[in-house]
C-alpha cells in the first residue's frame, strides 16, 4: 500500500471553499455567473463551492483538457477535447480548477476563452504550487498555496486512483 499523509484535511478544506465561496458572491453582481470546471480533478471541489453560493444563479459548465508531450513544462502542448456547447460572451465566467502547476494548462485556457470575449474571466483553485509555475497565470482565487509534493485527493488522482480521498494527501513510496 503507498504510504498517504494528510497534507491538508477535510475540515481545513470545508472552511476555506466556505471562505472562498462568501468572497465570490461578494464580489460578481446578482445575475448568471458561469462556473467552468476542468475535467476531472476539480469535480469535487466545483460540487462544494458552488453549494457555499447563495446566488440562485450559478450555471454549471464542463470543459476537457488534455497534455500531449512533455506536458509539465513550458513546451507542454494543450488541447481542448471537451468544449463547451453554449457562447460565454458578455458572460462573467470563472474557471474551477483543483491545482495550478506548471500554469501550461490555465494559461492555454484563459487564451481560449478571452477569444470568446466573456465579460469577466478569472479563475478559482483549490491548490497552487508556485514553485512550479513555468508559465505566469492571474489566479484571482486561491485556496492553499502548496509545496512541490506529489498530491492526492478531494478529486485529485495518482493514474486515476485516490481521487475520492476526503483530505488532500501527500503521496509517498
Ligand atoms: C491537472 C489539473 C490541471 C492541470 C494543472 O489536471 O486539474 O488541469 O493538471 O497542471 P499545469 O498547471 O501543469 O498545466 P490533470 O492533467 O492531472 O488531469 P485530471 O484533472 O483529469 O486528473
Amino acid at each position: 500500500m503507498p504510504a498517504l499523509r494528510t497534507l491538508i484535511s477535510a475540515e481545513q478544506i470545508g472552511e476555506r471553499v466556505r471562505e472562498m465561496g462568501e468572497q465570490i458572491d461578494a464580489d460578481y453582481p446578482e445575475g448568471p455567473l458561469y462556473l467552468i470546471s476542468i475535467l476531472k480533478g476539480s469535480f469535487v471541489f466545483l460540487a462544494d463551492l458552488i453549494r457555499t453560493l447563495k446566488r440562485h444563479t450559478v450555471r454549471v459548465e464542463f470543459m476537457g483538457i488534455s497534455s500531449y508531450g512533455s506536458a509539465k513544462t513550458s513546451s507542454g502542448q494543450v488541447k481542448v477535447t471537451r468544449d463547451l456547447d453554449l457562447s460565454i460572451e458578455g458572460q462573467h465566467v470563472l474557471i474551477v480548477e483543483d491545482i495550478v502547476d506548471s500554469g501550461v494548462t490555465l494559461s492555454y485556457l484563459t487564451r481560449v476563452l478571452a477569444q470568446r470575449r466573456p465579460r469577466s474571466l478569472e479563475i478559482a483553485t483549490l491548490l497552487d504550487k508556485p514553485e512550479r509555475r513555468v508559465q505566469p497565470v492571474d489566479v484571482k482565487y486561491v485556496g492553499f498555496e502548496i509545496p512541490d509534493e506529489f498530491v492526492v485527493g478531494y478529486g485529485l488522482d495518482y493514474a486515476e486512483d485516490f481521487r475520492n480521498l476526503s483530505a488532500i494527501c501527500i503521496l509517498g513510496e
